[in-house]
């Protein structure tokens, strides 16, 4: 399988203005300004350090049919062997840089990174990882059906897992790898088939080998090379998807950790949210956990049991980053005030939503207004040094309770977005707890919203209706 890559691939109690009288009072930890606004959120040290064991989610979600229990990669919840995957937030903060600058890269875009790639050969060194998401679900593959853990990023078109008799190589996983012979339901995919063109009009490339064959290969050179294939695809007992297109990966490189592979939630022909639209409607929710030591849920179709109170924004198409999910930010507020930042801050540029990315990226402008608002907020904490991407650190080891600042995301169409306070800041351990958000190198690089701020949040992809929606209290 050598050969050339195609494509790659709350101090609640009273808030007080000396300009405005403001009336405000304290509720569930929360504290309000005028006309409604959380001001601050009073939370305790404690629950913004992960705990030891897992609290598995019971929200009403976990019962939905269709549903996945998402499980951070790195934590108690995970399954995965920790010894060969340890924690390191040092890691995945440059795992989270590499990314970004992959998603950034102007030679980023479909068409140019297949022609780009298509001449150039297998790198025998597997670099740092894409840092392709931290979070996992569990799915089922073949009859009988095999349990594997993948990664789930809807910056991904392909589904992909490693598959024996591994021709080329595969890495150290920790479900056994997914034998084809031995599922009655494995089929290779035709090269006259539209799957197998739509495979190389997409995001991974093909080539003809008697059957279809994938080539992707991520910013960072990981690689997945093998058989298109279709399988039954097990998501629970009463949700199985039969010829479910993926790829199964005969040469695998790069660190993946040790996931079995990546379900690709991107807006693609190849994703799953494509092939399963005429029962899933290209709808999809997910909600990722507070902390590492809870667990979420990825839901498809819109299910009876979904929120009922979801604000929804437009999804837009970014032309240099089409397989993400474009949305547009207008602007952001600490405890209720607007940041005095120019409105063409936000508007000139683009924004993304990425399931993958760990930190927001903002405008320099738009991250510089937001620290030194936050800064002021916090004067009266102990400050701690910077620490990788992070500028704005504290030392809560010796409080009990801590008072941060609300900060409210406002999506165009009147979306506004108060994150969970495990949202804002970025906890290693309690003496190193930083701001969680990180500025471009440019006001005019693409905006990237990320997974720690949607923690909690029902994040809805109602990708027909070309719309973004977020719910708060998805899960814990
Ligand atoms: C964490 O990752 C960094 C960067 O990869 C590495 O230099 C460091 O040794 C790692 N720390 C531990 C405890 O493994
Ligand atoms: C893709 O990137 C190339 C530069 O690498 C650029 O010339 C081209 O215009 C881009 N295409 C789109 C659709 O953005
Ligand atoms: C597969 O996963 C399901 C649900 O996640 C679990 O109940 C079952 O025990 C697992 N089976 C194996 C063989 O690991
Ligand atoms: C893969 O796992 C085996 C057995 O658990 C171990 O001996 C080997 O060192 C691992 N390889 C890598 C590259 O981590
Ligand atoms: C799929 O193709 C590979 C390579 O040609 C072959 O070894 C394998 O037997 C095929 N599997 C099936 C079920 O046709
Ligand atoms: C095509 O398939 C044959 C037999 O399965 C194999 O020997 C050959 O190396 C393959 N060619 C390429 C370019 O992968
Ligand atoms: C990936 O490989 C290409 C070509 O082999 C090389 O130019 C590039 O620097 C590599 N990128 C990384 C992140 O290793
Ligand atoms: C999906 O494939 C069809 C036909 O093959 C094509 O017309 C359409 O543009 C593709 N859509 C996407 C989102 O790739
Ligand atoms: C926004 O774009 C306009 C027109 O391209 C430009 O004149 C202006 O300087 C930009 N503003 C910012 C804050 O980048
Ligand atoms: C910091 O503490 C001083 C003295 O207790 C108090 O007057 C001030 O309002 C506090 N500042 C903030 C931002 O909470």
């Amino acid at each position: 399988m050598e050969g050339s890559f195609f494509c790659v691939f709350k101090r609640a109690l009273l808030f007080l203005s000396l300009q405005v009288l403001m009336i405000c009072f304290m509720h569930q930890g929360y504290s309000y300004g005028v006309e409604g606004k959380i001001t601050s959120h009073t939370v305790s040290v404690s629950s913004l350090l992960p705990s030891p064991s897992c609290s598995p989610s019971t929200t009403k979600a976990s019962n939905r049919k269709s549903t996945l229990e998402v499980i951070h990669k790195h934590g108690p919840c995970s399954q995965l062997v920790q010894d060969q995957n340890p924690l390191n937030h040092t890691k995945i903060l440059l795992q989270d840089e590499s990314r970004v600058k992959w998603i950034q890269s102007k030679s980023f875009n479909s068409s140019d990174s297949l022609k780009s790639l298509a001449v150039a050969s297998l790198p025998a060194k597997s670099g740092i990882t894409i840092g392709t998401g931290n979070y996992l679900v569990n799915v089922g593959l073949g009859t009988p059906k095999k349990n594997l853990t993948l990664i789930f990023d809807t910056g991904s078109s392909l589904t992909w897992t490693q598959c024996q008799p591994c021709v080329g190589s595969c890495y150290n996983q920790s479900d056994p790898i997914f034998n084809p012979s031995q599922s009655s339901s494995y089929s290779n995919v035709s090269c006259a088939s539209t799957a197998c063109s739509q495979l190389s009009s997409g995001h991974g490339g093909s080539r003809c080998n008697g059957t279809c064959q994938y080539s992707i290969r991520y910013g960072d050179n990981s690689s997945s090379t093998g058989f298109f294939a279709t399988e039954k695809l097990t998501i629970s007992p009463t949700e199985v998807i039969d010829n479910f297109k993926f790829g199964c990966g005969e040469n695998n490189q790069g660190l993946f950790g040790t996931a079995a592979g990546l379900i690709g939630l991107s807006d693609n022909n190849i994703s799953i949210v494509e092939q399963t639209a005429a029962t899933y409607g290209k709808y999809f929710s997910y909600c990722l956990p507070s902390s590492t030591s809870f667990t979420g849920h990825l839901t498809f179709g819109k299910d009876s049991t979904a929120p009922s109170s979801v604000s929804f924004t437009p999804l837009s198409t970014v032309p240099q980053s089409s397989q993400f999910y474009g949305i547009s930010i207008v602007g952001i507020r600490v405890e209720g005030k607007p940041l005095s930042i120019p409105s063409t801050v936000f508007s000139n540029g683009s924004a993304i939503i990425d399931s993958g990315t760990v930190i927001t990226r903002l405008p320099p402008t738009a991250y510089s207004a937001l620290r030194t608002t936050v800064r002021k907020a916090m004067a009266n904490y102990t400050t701690a040094p910077a620490v990788s991407l992070f500028d704005t650190c504290y030392d809560f080891s010796k409080e009990s309770t801590v008072v941060i600042p609300s900060i409210t995301f406002s999506f165009a169409e009147g979306v506004n977005i108060d994150l969970d306070p495990t949202g804002i800041f970025y906890v290693e351990d309690a003496s190193h707890v930083c701001l969680a958000f990180a500025a471009n190198g440019a006001d005019s690089d693409l905006v990237i919203y990320g997974n720690t701020q949607q923690r909690t949040f029902e994040v809805v992809y109602d990708v027909a209706g070309r719309k973004l929606g977020f719910s708060p209290n998805g899960c814990s």
